[in-house]
């Protein structure tokens, strides 16, 4: 069995391994494309070696599991998901899956069932868990590691946190409509440029958001059309990514907003006994214990919103924090932390 950083070293060249895959600048693993579909194999041929049985189930999430001596248990699960944005970094949700992989592979056999999980299509919605939770078949505990994405560990010295909860989330389109015309011989004073008018939503947005403590608004996408560039905009699509730690801001924000057909997801909070078991496996392990909220959606909110008792650890990340691009980084030291923190964690769940 491999120790220490030689397990973390694993889990990089694995994640070099995955970070291959879909070509292009960082990781292009888009869900359901064939750069997932190959992760998935991947994945799935070292559960395989590593003689943990493996389930594809219908939304085509991929489970290897260790079984318990008592089988007709709940189980405990522990994964990630293997899609990336566009343009991705190495270690957003792949860390999570093989931190996962590696912790159930090397797991002494207990009462319950270990389960090793990677869900699909987590960046555009959480397709892949939302399907699970939808069907019923779910775990009795579930545990995520993840790449932090953001600068608080690293100012706060520490390699590991536990997550308190994930803030609540908005996400959909708004319209923007105009008339086309020439750029040449249209007077400004008589246009009705979709752009123009979706450029001021954009600042709409931001200050909206400068507004509300905590509260982000991101247009990560903006479609134009009909797209010539000596054509005045006839019709603008907006992408609106906005968020806020709590129902009551994220109320305020989506009102300002007005996003139309928008997903919404509402924050949620972890389990205070699984956090207490973290907290107290990083304790044995010689860590500090900081706890901090996430930005970020991830499927344990999903799985918590579900009504499973879940839980996430975050490994320090460094390069100031920057996630969602090729910049992520994190290190093999803290890795294998994060390794023994999940494998004693894991320990205490399948007793
Ligand atoms: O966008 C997010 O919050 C996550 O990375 N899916
Ligand atoms: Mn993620
Ligand atoms: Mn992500």
């Amino acid at each position: 069995m491999l120790t220490g950083s030689s397990a973390g070293s694993r889990v990089l060249e694995r994640l070099d391994r995955l970070y291959a895959l879909g070509g292009g600048r960082g990781a292009n693993r888009p869900g359901y494309s064939a750069a997932e579909d190959q992760a998935h194999e991947l994945v799935a041929g070292w559960m395989e070696a590593e003689g943990l049985a493996v389930e594809r189930d219908a939304a085509g999430n991929l489970l290897g599991r260790l079984p318990g001596r008592r089988p007709e248990l709940p189980e405990v699960w522990t994964g990630s998901h293997l899609d990336t944005v566009p343009e991705g970094g190495r270690f957003d949700g792949a860390l999570g899956v093989l931190a996962a992989l590696d912790a159930v592979a090397t797991a002494a056999l207990g009462e319950r069932t270990l389960a090793a999980v990677a869900f699909r299509d987590e960046e555009r919605g959480c397709s892949g868990s939302r399907a699970r939770a939808g069907d019923g078949a779910l775990p009795a505990k579930f545990v995520e590691v993840h790449i932090e994405q953001g600068p608080r560990l690293a100012a706060a010295g520490v390699p590991l946190g536990v997550v308190t909860g994930i803030v609540g989330y908005v996400r959909g389109e708004v319209a923007f409509e105009g008339r086309a015309g020439h750029a040449g011989t249209t007077p400004m004073d008589g246009r009705h440029d979709a752009l123009v008018a979706a450029a001021e939503y954009v600042l709409r947005a931001r200050d909206a958001a400068r507004s509300i403590p905590d509260a982000v608004a991101t247009v990560g996408r903006a479609e134009v059309a009909p797209g010539g560039t000596n054509v005045i905009p006839a019709a603008v699509r907006l992408s609106i990514d906005a968020r806020a730690p709590d129902r009551e801001r994220l109320d305020r924000l989506a009102a300002a907003l007005g996003v139309e057909g928008a997903q919404r997801t509402e924050p949620v909070e972890f389990d205070a006994e699984l956090r207490g078991l973290l907290g107290g496996e990083l304790e044995r392990a010689g860590v500090p214990v900081v706890e901090l909220p996430s930005g970020a959606g991830h499927d344990a909110g999903i799985l918590a919103a579900a009504g499973v008792p879940a839980a996430m650890l975050f490994v320090r990340s460094l390069a100031g924090g920057v996630s969602h691009s090729p910049d992520e980084e994190s290190s093999a030291e803290d890795i294998a932390l994060a390794l023994d923190v999940l494998a004693g964690t894991l320990k205490r769940l399948v007793a």
